[in-house]
């Protein structure tokens, strides 16, 4: 057990005693919650002090996702922000749809300013209100968060050390993931030449727990379509974070999202013009340098293959090279690398464990 006063610092805070950290989980009904928890269940620092679900308040945990039972016995829902600071967590997680999002955040942080927060939407992660009201439809209810740069994007590959001293983290978008992990050695190198084209598959539960037309098994189940075809929300945040590493903000980046016939996961395939004369080498050099210290990030020959990073923190990569071009292919899960464990990875950082904390579960066979 800890006071939140044991939360000041950054790297070097430790659970006191034998107690582990106390984490909330916000949405804890939905997709991201039930990842959330299924990665907390074991957790060697960190134990679950609190769930929220406004439909679910007074059911046990297990009631509502049966596939926990036998790990949160005892813990019930509570239905508000207040109640779930009730419970003294140090850090919450936040698996709420956006926009929502922010203001549960605002009343959060205003009632224990030191709480630590990593926000699983995407209302943290853009820095201009006039993007964010662009892409997701609303005018952000706290826009002047954007700008503050309170909240670091949580990307951990490439934010580490700012994860490591944040006490606010914006998890990336799960298309996002699979994309900045295939295109960061690129970028940070300079082997960006043009316009980049991204194609990505992603699985149903992409669009969370709530039935909807376009996730209902008849309809997918054995279909493949595209959407927001060059529109999709996360390509504003792919370009932010790619130009923190040098690349051009305003280069072109056109992405098609398509949905598969699966339930998890998200296949990416980037097309990439390489500047002239690039070879073979200076590509491979750049995602091996890139990822040389990164536990999860796994370097494939020919393709990844979904089945293999399913209900993993792992992104697996591949990379092929012919007339000037690169061709990157990742795969990621989407409710994992894409979601709730890389906010495991965060939060370790954030709470000073090593990054595999609880997370070093291998990929199975299809
Ligand atoms: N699914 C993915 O692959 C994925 C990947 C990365 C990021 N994300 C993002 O992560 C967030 C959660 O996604 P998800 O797939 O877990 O969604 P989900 O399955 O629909 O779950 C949403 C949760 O939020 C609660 N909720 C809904 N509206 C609320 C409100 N107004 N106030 C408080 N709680 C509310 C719901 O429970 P109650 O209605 O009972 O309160 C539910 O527990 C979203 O922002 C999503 O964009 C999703």
């Amino acid at each position: 057990m800890t006071s939140p006063s044991a939360c000041d610092g950054a790297v070097s805070v430790r659970p006191t005693g034998a107690g582990k950290f106390r984490v909330g989980v916000a949405g804890a009904s939905g997709y991201g919650g039930a990842e959330t928890l299924r990665w907390l269940a074991n957790h060697p620092g960190f134990e679950v002090c609190g769930v929220t679900s406004r439909r679910n308040a007074g059911k046990a945990v297990a009631a509502v996702h049966p596939h926990l039972a036998g790990f949160y016995e005892g813990l019930t829902f509570v239905a508000t922000p207040e109640e779930l600071l009730q419970t003294s967590p140090d850090a919450v997680v936040m698996a709420l749809p956006h926009h929502f999002a922010a203001a549960y955040a605002d009343i959060l942080h205003r009632i224990f300013p030191e709480l630590r927060i990593v926000d699983l939407s995407g209302d943290h992660r853009l820095d201009d209100a006039d993007l964010y009201r662009a892409h997701y439809g609303a005018d952000h209810p706290h826009p002047e968060t954007l700008r503050s740069g309170a909240w670091i994007y949580g990307l951990t590959e490439m934010n580490r050390d700012a994860v490591a001293r944040a006490r606010l983290v914006a998890n990336p978008g799960c298309f996002a993931t699979g994309a900045l992990l295939a295109a960061l050695p690129l970028a940070r190198c300079g082997l960006i030449d043009g316009a980049v084209r991204h194609v990505a598959m992603t699985g149903s539960s992409g669009s969370g727990i709530e039935a909807k037309a376009g996730t209902h098994h008849p309809e997918r189940t054995g279909d493949v379509k595209a959407y927001k075809i060059l529109a999709h929300q996360h390509v504003p945040e792919i370009s932010l974070c790619l130009s923190r590493v040098g690349m051009d903000r305003a280069k072109r980046w056109m992405m098609v999202p398509q949905s598969g016939p699966f339930a998890r996961g998200i296949f990416t395939t980037l097309f990439v013009d390489l500047p002239e004369g690039t070879d073979e080498a200076a590509v491979r050099n750049a995602f091996d340098n890139e990822y040389a210290d990164a536990p999860f990030v796994r370097m494939r020959n020919g393709t990844p293959r979904l089945g293999h990073v399913r209900n993993t923190n792992f992104c697996d990569i591949a990379v092929t090279v012919a007339d000037g071009v690169a061709v990157v292919l990742s795969a990621i899960d989407n409710l994992g690398k894409g979601m709730a464990s890389q906010a495991i990875q965060n939060l370790n950082l954030m709470f000073g464990f090593d990054e595999t904390t609880g997370l070093l579960v291998p990929g199975s066979r299809p």
